[in-house]
């Protein structure tokens, strides 16, 4: 990313994450620093990608036009409260990938700061992530684009018109990734109750998730054209599908992200 000084406040799995997309996406290492209070966490950073670390956030933020705050939901209130003052000053973008922490809250620990808040998903660890982005109110289009630049070195990013959305997001593409490995899960297992030999069926089951997922990254990616496709009428696809509906699978997959929602507002609310 040129022309914008980054911070990234906490280098765990997220944090890192993004450092590595974002030098992928030519960002120099001089142009990006970190506050980590993990010693060796720093170490590895400066030795393997010459990334400036330091343990004292307020020296981290310094010149930063954009500062990703990437440490534990809990933790946001103690890093953000001491950076009040300097992140106004300077004046910083936040950009909060902190799970369920609500813009009042971020504003409430830095009033005046611009915010906008991120849930991206855990594939962003290789780079195939897709982030929801929200923007309150006074965040302008400059700074939108530079939260959407951060969101994109790791992925898709796709915008929310509201805040209570990012629940949704969380229940969709946040914990989604655990439905897909729970479906080849479950495929490989009924493979193996058919016949399959474990490895094999795992393998299949496996290959078959990354075959599907690139599908739909050609062309127009018409996920009713794409199932259409490997449908012929009559046929053994067909007649798995319609075992697969007569057991309700759409009602059961809306129960789900329902009930998903709903544990990521009471999260966000406790
Ligand atoms: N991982 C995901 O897939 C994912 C997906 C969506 C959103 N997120 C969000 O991303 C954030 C980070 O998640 P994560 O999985 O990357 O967590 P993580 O691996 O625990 O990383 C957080 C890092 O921040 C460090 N830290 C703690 N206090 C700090 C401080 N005062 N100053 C600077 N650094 C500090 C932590 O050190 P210690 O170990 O010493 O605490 C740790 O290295 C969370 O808020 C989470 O909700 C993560």
């Amino acid at each position: 990313m040129k022309d914008a000084r980054l911070c990234i406040l906490g280098a765990g799995n997220m944090g890192r994450a993004l450092i590595g997309g974002l030098l992928r996406a030519g960002a120099r290492p001089g142009e990006i620093s970190v506050g980590e209070s993990v010693a060796a966490v720093r170490e590895a950073l400066a030795r393997d990608l010459g990334v400036r670390a330091t343990a004292d956030n307020r020296a981290a933020i310094s010149g930063a036009a954009v500062v990703v705050l990437a440490v534990k939901p809990p933790q946001a209130a103690e890093v953000l409260q001491p950076l009040a003052v300097a992140l106004r000053a300077a004046p910083a973008l936040l950009v909060s990938v902190a799970a369920g922490v609500r813009v009042a809250a971020l504003a409430g620990w830095c009033p005046g700061v611009g915010v906008v808040r991120a849930m991206p998903n855990r594939p962003a660890l290789v780079g195939a992530g897709v982030t929801g982005l929200y923007a309150p109110p006074g965040v302008v289009p400059a700074q939108r684009l530079l939260a959407e630049r951060v969101m994109r070195s790791v992925g898709e990013i796709v915008w929310v018109p509201g805040e209570d959305a990012l629940d949704t997001v969380t229940a969709l593409s946040g914990s989604g990734p655990a439905y897909f490995f729970l479906l080849a899960e479950l495929l490989a297992e009924a493979g193996e109750q058919l016949g399959l030999e474990g490895a094999a069926a795992r393998r299949l089951a496996v290959h078959t998730l990354y075959g599907a997922g690139l599908l739909t990254q050609a062309g127009d990616a018409d996920l009713k054209r794409l199932r259409a496709e490997v449908t012929s009428q009559g046929g053994t696809t067909e007649a798995a599908l319609q075992v697969l509906e007569s057991a309700d699978l759409r009602a059961t997959v809306t129960r789900a992200l329902a009930a998903a929602a709903a544990r990521s507002r009471e999260l966000g609310n406790s």
